[in-house]
């Protein structure tokens, strides 16, 4: 019961020892370990017994008629809510969610990291704003490799050397200076008020501290951060506050950008890097710019899917994802048959292999997209597969196009009252990122270093490889899997989609979207629905407890797919659904604290 209660990082981390096990010969692949019938319940804080069917627990949608915040957290949900009452916009809202969350989340919500908004007006018109850490000036492509080219175990993951320049901040700014329409003191104001007053800590987050207590004094001897003053451990319902954090966020409010980029937040960061051995400079701050990009749009059936393009791989995975099964006819297969999940499992093989040959920053590497999410090459990713036996991914490679040669994150979701919407995922990547907070400043740094491939064909904390095209370089922004995703239908705005996970992102949001669009299932049912994952490699596939019927399993073991079954969870989605009334469905994850608030 208590591992589900784990932190994601935890889980993910979790997920890839078994998975690391499982190669080793300490676990029997393909075997189907029983955990049990009952489950952690969240509302209930209490074990329950599994409800039958493919649902990870019975949570039922909340509902409004004038706007909907879905976050990680129920007090970043609230202020979500306030600041669309008190007259903003979906993106009013979304920058006090971004802010807030750095306050209520420090696990993920962040100021010293960075991530992705896609924004659909309420004209129709898209919006992407590419927020991404990016690579510091120093930065070298062998940065994290001993003399014989050897990676250095966790220098990308822990420490001062691991973290990218934040984009968190620029993105806020920029996204607020071009559609915001209360001022940017109000968006602000609730975060401060959080940092200064205090936030009750969650079981969740009070357990996620007290696991993290050893590494952040490991990473910051001098001091205390994230600690209770006499050091004992946090419990449930106790005051988190960060006296420093509401300072750096009061220069942000009174300075904008400037109050992070420069000045004293910007003496405070480098200072802390200089202390730890790490490589951001003022220049690196200075000259970071949150760019916006041409959204992804494409087509699955006949709704319209706007996403994120690189550098998120998310986007064009999740469309090569759902081309490559739209011939199939999954609607009358049924939801997680063998062969619905036979098709999907083969799809995201292809998909993962192409994500490790061709993505990288647009900025740097040329990354073909179109040709990417073509039909008629998706088609020639089809050529090996039989229904009679697993694809083994050894002989799986990135296709061939003509002419070419993370764990904790976190999503939100806002609709507002006239229809705007905003999907925004955002990262430290790890769980409290590289757990260096800033001396004075009060803020965690990310690790998003790991997302760039530091070794090519070695594989980073969520066992993903990558390439040249994912190499460091200097000012280069890493590759990232965030998937926040609009989909429209007839036209209109129909669901806004998105969650944390590292590699699990893309197979959470196809499933998400599938589950509605293809299995009929209402947004909170596809939500709480168990969830499945494969990324080429490993060549395993990873499942929740019951997302496989035993009749699913048997037939997909005898065509030689090995199965894995987590004892934590995939996912943590927070969604919002339009349905045909106008009534708006907020669709939060039961796995952990996400809470929709709507009115
Ligand atoms: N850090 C997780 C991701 O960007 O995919």
């Amino acid at each position: 019961m208590k591992k589900l209660s784990l932190s994601f990082n935890n889980a993910i981390i979790l997920t890839f020892v078994l998975l690391r096990a499982c190669r080793t010969g300490q676990q029997k692949p393909g075997v189907r370990q029983s955990t049990g019938v009952y489950q952690y319940d969240n509302e209930k804080k209490t074990a329950v017994a599994r409800k039958s069917g493919p649902y990870y627990s019975d949570r039922q949608a909340v509902t409004g008629k004038n706007g909907m915040v879905a976050s990680a957290h129920p007090e970043a949900s609230q202020v979500g809510v306030a600041i669309l009452k008190a007259g903003g916009n979906a993106v009013d809202a979304a920058v006090a969610v971004q802010f807030a969350l750095a306050v209520v989340y420090p696990g993920a919500g962040n100021i010293g990291g960075g991530g992705f908004m896609v924004f659909r007006d309420k004209t129709g018109q898209a919006f992407t704003l590419d927020y991404r850490e990016k690579a510091p000036e120093k930065a070298d492509k062998d940065m994290y490799l001993d003399s014989a080219q050897n990676v250095i175990p966790r220098l990308s993951i822990t420490g001062h050397l691991a973290s990218g320049v934040p984009g968190s901040v620029a993105g806020m700014a920029e996204a607020h200076r071009r559609f915001g329409k209360l001022t940017w003191a109000q968006v602000l104001q609730p975060a401060i008020d959080l940092a200064e007053k205090g936030v009750a800590l969650t079981e969740r987050e009070a357990l996620g501290l007290n696991r993290t207590k050893k590494s952040f004094l490991q990473v910051n001897p001098e001091k205390r951060y994230f600690m209770k003053a006499d050091t004992t451990d946090w419990k449930t319902g106790e005051l988190l506050i960060q006296k420093d954090l509401g300072q750096t966020l009061r220069r942000i409010q009174q300075q904008g950008r400037a109050g992070f980029y420069e000045g004293e937040t910007a003496r405070l960061l480098v200072a802390e890097m200089q202390r730890g051995g790490g490589i951001i400079t003022e220049n690196d701050l200075k000259n970071y710019q949150a760019v916006w990009r041409d959204p992804l749009v494409g087509t699955f059936r006949n709704y319209k899917i706007i996403t994120m393009p690189p550098t998120s791989s998310g986007g064009v995975a999740l469309l090569q994802l759902l081309r490559l099964v739209e011939p199939y006819p999954l609607r009358r297969w049924g939801w997680n048959s063998d062969s619905t999940v036979q098709v999907m499992i083969e799809a995201e093989r292809r998909v993962y292999a192409d994500r490790a040959k061709f993505l990288g920053d647009p900025d740097f590497v040329k990354v073909p997209v179109n040709q990417l999410i073509d039909k008629d090459y998706l088609k020639t990713r089809w050529s090996d597969f039989t229904f009679a036996k697993a694809t083994d991914s050894r002989a799986i490679k990135g296709g061939t196009l003509p002419g070419y040669e993370s764990l904790e994150t976190t999503h939100f979701s806002v609709v507002d009252q006239e229809g705007n919407a905003v999907a925004i995922t955002t990262t430290l990547n790890g769980g409290y990122g590289s757990r260096v907070v800033v001396g004075g400043a009060g803020f965690l740094m990310n690790n998003e270093m790991d997302d760039f491939s530091v070794k090519p064909g070695v594989p980073n904390m969520f066992g993903l490889i990558g390439n040249q095209a994912n190499a460091i370089a200097p000012g280069k922004r890493m590759l990232s899997s965030m998937t926040p995703t609009i989909v429209e239908q007839a036209g209109k705005l129909y669901m806004v989609v998105g969650t944390p996970g590292g590699s699990t992102i893309i197979t959470s949001v196809y499933q998400t979207i599938l589950n509605v669009l293809e299995h009929g299932m209402t947004m909170q049912q596809s939500v709480n629905a168990l969830k499945f994952h494969h990324q080429w490699l490993p060549d395993n596939t990873l499942f929740e407890n019951g997302a496989f019927s035993d009749e699913t399993i048997q037939k997909l073991q005898s065509r030689g797919y090995k199965l894995e079954q987590l004892t934590n969870s995939l996912g943590r989605m927070d969604c919002i659904l339009l349905r045909p009334d106008g009534t708006l469905e907020g669709a939060s994850d039961p796995r952990a604290d996400n809470t929709s608030v709507g009115f």
